[in-house]
């Protein structure tokens, strides 16, 4: 298999655009983000009913919109005409769901770096993974940097593999579940993701050993970060922006 691709890895990534400072995933949050000095974002990314990849964390709507239902059951027509802000604060009341493409432009404008967390709707791994990547290496085609493309999801990630394989991949891990290592190398990916309590010496070793970048999610506590970057790990994804001055690097 070809060496996975490089990804220089941040110290630092800001979740969801600012963690829960603004509305997780919104133009609005990434502005708030890198207002606070970021200059790497994680965000994740589903389809539309029509094929349109977009920001939102849930299968369904409600939490984080003022639409109902279940996302992928609905055409980008519909879904860009809801409220993605007024849940969070009336601050941010309006505020729209942000396409892939619209954040691109966001991220490129200033220089900016982003993880892509491909969150597909239940049931369409594959497609997903192969319409975001598609998109992904159009969009950032010619950019010194692209973006690293991060999944639970193996099929997902597989797809992605097949449809751009020259996309930096991580595969996401919440647990060490049986055979996970041999998927990551099968998926030649670039970096392990895992939750932070996962980390631990034995762990980086076996990334080191691999060739992979060790991240991890989602570190808001400054002991937890102290132990982390003791351990040596590469990445690690914050809601705290507002508490972990991002260094370069
Ligand atoms: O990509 C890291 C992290 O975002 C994974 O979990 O549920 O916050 O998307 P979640
Ligand atoms: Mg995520």
């Amino acid at each position: 298999m070809a060496a996975a691709p490089f990804w220089p890895c941040p110290r630092w990534i800001a979740h969801r655009g600012a963690g829960t400072l603004a509305p997780e995933n919104t133009l609005a949050a990434f502005r708030l983000g890198a207002a606070h000095g970021y200059r790497a974002f994680e965000c994740d990314v589903k389809l539309s009913a029509d094929g349109v990849p977009f920001l939102l964390h849930d299968a369904t709507l409600e939490r984080t919109t003022s639409g109902r239902g279940k996302a992928g059951d609905q055409p980008w027509a519909e879904l860009s005409q809801l409220d993605a802000g007024s849940w969070h604060s009336r601050l941010h009341a309006g505020e729209p769901l942000p396409t892939l493409a619209g954040l691109a432009r966001f991220i490129q404008a200033n220089g900016l770096q982003l993880n892509i967390e491909i969150k597909p709707t239940p049931g369409q791994e594959r497609i997903t993974g192969q319409v975001v990547a598609t998109h992904t290496a159009s969009l950032w085609q010619g950019q010194a940097v692209p973006p690293l493309l991060s999944s639970f999801r193996p099929e997902a990630l597989q797809a992605a593999m097949q449809a751009a394989p020259q996309l930096p991949r991580a595969l996401l891990l919440d647990t060490l579940w049986p055979g996970c290592f041999d998927v990551a190398g099968q998926l030649g990916c670039t970096a392990l993701v895992t939750n932070h309590l996962l980390m631990d010496a034995d762990l980086v070793a076996r990334a080191r050993a691999a060739g992979w970048l060790a991240m991890v999610y989602t570190v808001n506590k400054p002991d937890d970060a102290q132990r982390l970057l003791a351990l040596g790990v590469d990445g690690l994804i914050t809601d705290a922006v507002d508490r972990f001055a991002p260094s370069p690097g």
